[in-house]
């Protein structure tokens, strides 16, 4: 590719553009044979600003090719986030009876309205729809992030988007003419901060034939679980019309600092598949890399579970990672006494399965892209069953007093075993914890030559049950 993607931080098989400021996925869509990533981007700089939609495809969700940006600011303001539908039987009437591609997103000038744009070749080029906006903004300064689905229950197109402390429920038969119908949140949920980037969608609960449940899943910013922005969900019912829960608490998607903005790829018949911005508000203006900005998250597979009669979320890393794998290492059954002790593999790229049998030790774990100064701490505390990701001292911490921190998560083990399944690349960590029922993810940004990896226990033993450690290639080359 143009840069060789060799920069300082370069996430190896995380996507990044090739330069200038990224945020949210954006119009995630497959069609015919190709995954669409569009994205928030600023074409002229590393900065936000002059919001625009860049433009990538794949056909395995691990190689990238970067294509022109797809929409650019015009007479209503900045192309703000959205999203992308397949119109099969043209009920837009764009198509001639055809096919097509049909993105919803936010005009933002003066004030936010959705507007559409449509492609009659796979998402190559772009026509903004002559009657934009398709919903002018009924007097709210916070009216936007549209995702649109096509709603089997109804015959209709639904769309959820948001609205400050809220989401709003529109539909539509034509994807241009809209009707309010709904809306849900100002009185659940977390309000720490705005809301922003909504998703709806329905997943089987395993293990329970029959059983379905919706999922609506929204950011805040700020106000997330680990400071500045987050996600939470909410698991519940939608009729067509109106969802509604009875659901309590608050439930997060990702307990880290950097998972934001999540959105799933339409028309994936039989799999839903997740990404989202790898980075904080608090700090996505800041961080050192360069001559890029933003990184997504590695793509997540989603299923539904009840864990003691509460719904979970479950992510797991989609399985074509392992086409990156370049070799496999393997242990089994071995007791880890107390202090540190590394391993025979290095790497800045890899992709670690373990598990755990709790034994007398009262904390455990991995440390990972460990160097003389720097590591990167995975480690669970018994007693306060806290699965949680040390960053204090993962590298470059100083351009924000926001970075430096430990970001934790309630998990309890199953059957006494911790289970982690952790991705490293050049400038993150994700850890998935017991089979991605609890996710952190986390930037960091270490010295290249910082690629140790290390095994530890505090205060007595632990089983390490397995370990598997794959290399990671990097999916740029
Ligand atoms: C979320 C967000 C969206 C908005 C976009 C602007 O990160 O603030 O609400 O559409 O970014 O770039």
């Amino acid at each position: 590719n143009e840069t060789g993607y060799q920069e300082a931080y370069r996430p190896q098989y995380h996507f990044s553009p090739p330069k200038n400021w990224m945020n949210d996925p954006n119009g995630l869509v497959y069609y015919k044979g190709e995954y669409h990533l569009f994205y928030q981007y600023n074409p002229y700089g590393n900065q936000w600003g002059h919001m625009s939609w860049g433009h990538a495809v794949s056909k395995d969700l691990i190689r990238w090719r970067h294509l022109p940006v797809a929409l650019k600011e015009d007479d209503l303001g900045m192309i703000f986030s959205g999203s992308v539908v397949v119109d099969k039987h043209d009920t837009s009437g764009f198509f001639g009876g055809k096919s097509g591609l049909v993105a919803i997103y936010t005009s933002a000038g003066e004030s936010q309205q959705q507007s559409i744009a449509y492609s009659k070749d796979d998402g190559r080029t772009w026509h903004k729809y002559k009657g934009n906006p398709v919903i002018p903004n009924p007097g709210l300064k916070d009216f936007r992030d549209p995702k649109v689905f096509w709603d089997d229950q109804t015959g209709k197109w639904v769309m959820v988007l948001a609205a400050g402390d809220r989401v709003m429920f529109y539909s539509s038969t034509n994807l241009r003419n809209w009707s309010y119908m709904s809306q849900f949140g100002a009185d659940q949920g977390a309000h720490g901060g705005v809301w922003e980037c909504p998703e709806l969608f329905q997943l089987p609960v395993e293990g329970h034939p029959g059983e379905k449940k919706w999922v609506l899943q929204v950011d805040i910013n700020p106000g997330g679980i680990a400071g500045g922005s987050g996600g939470q969900y909410f698991v519940g019912e939608f009729d067509g019309k109106k969802f509604t829960t009875q659901q309590k608490g608050i439930k997060w998607v990702d307990f880290g600092k950097d998972f934001y903005a999540t959105q799933t790829w339409s028309n994936t018949p039989g799999r839903l598949i997740w990404v989202a911005w790898m980075n904080n508000w608090q700090y996505a203006q800041d961080i050192p890399t360069s001559p890029w900005r933003g990184a997504m998250s590695f793509p997540r597979e989603l299923s539904l579970k009840k864990v003691n009669g509460e719904y979970v979320l479950v992510q797991k890393p989609v399985q074509e990672i392992n086409k990156l794998r370049e070799d496999t290492r393997v242990w089994n059954n071995r007791i880890i006494t107390p202090g540190t002790e590394l391993l025979p593999v290095r790497g800045e790229t890899l992709e670690i399965e373990a598990e755990f049998q709790l034994d007398t030790a009262d904390e455990f774990g991995l440390i990972v892209r460990k160097g003389t100064k720097e590591k990167t701490i995975i480690g669970y505390n018994v007693g306060n069953q806290t699965l949680f990701v040390d960053r204090t001292q993962s590298g470059r911490t100083d351009f924000s007093k926001d970075f430096p921190v430990v970001t934790k998560a309630q998990m309890k083990p199953k059957n006494r075993v911790i289970q982690l399944h952790i991705l490293v690349d050049r400038s993150s960590v994700e850890v998935f914890g017991n089979h991605g029922e609890t996710v952190l993810t986390n930037q960091i940004f270490p010295d290249l030559k910082s690629q140790g990896l290390e095994l530890y226990a505090r205060g007595g033993n632990v089983k390490l049950q397995t370990l598997r450690i794959h290399r990671l290639k990097s999916a740029w080359q």
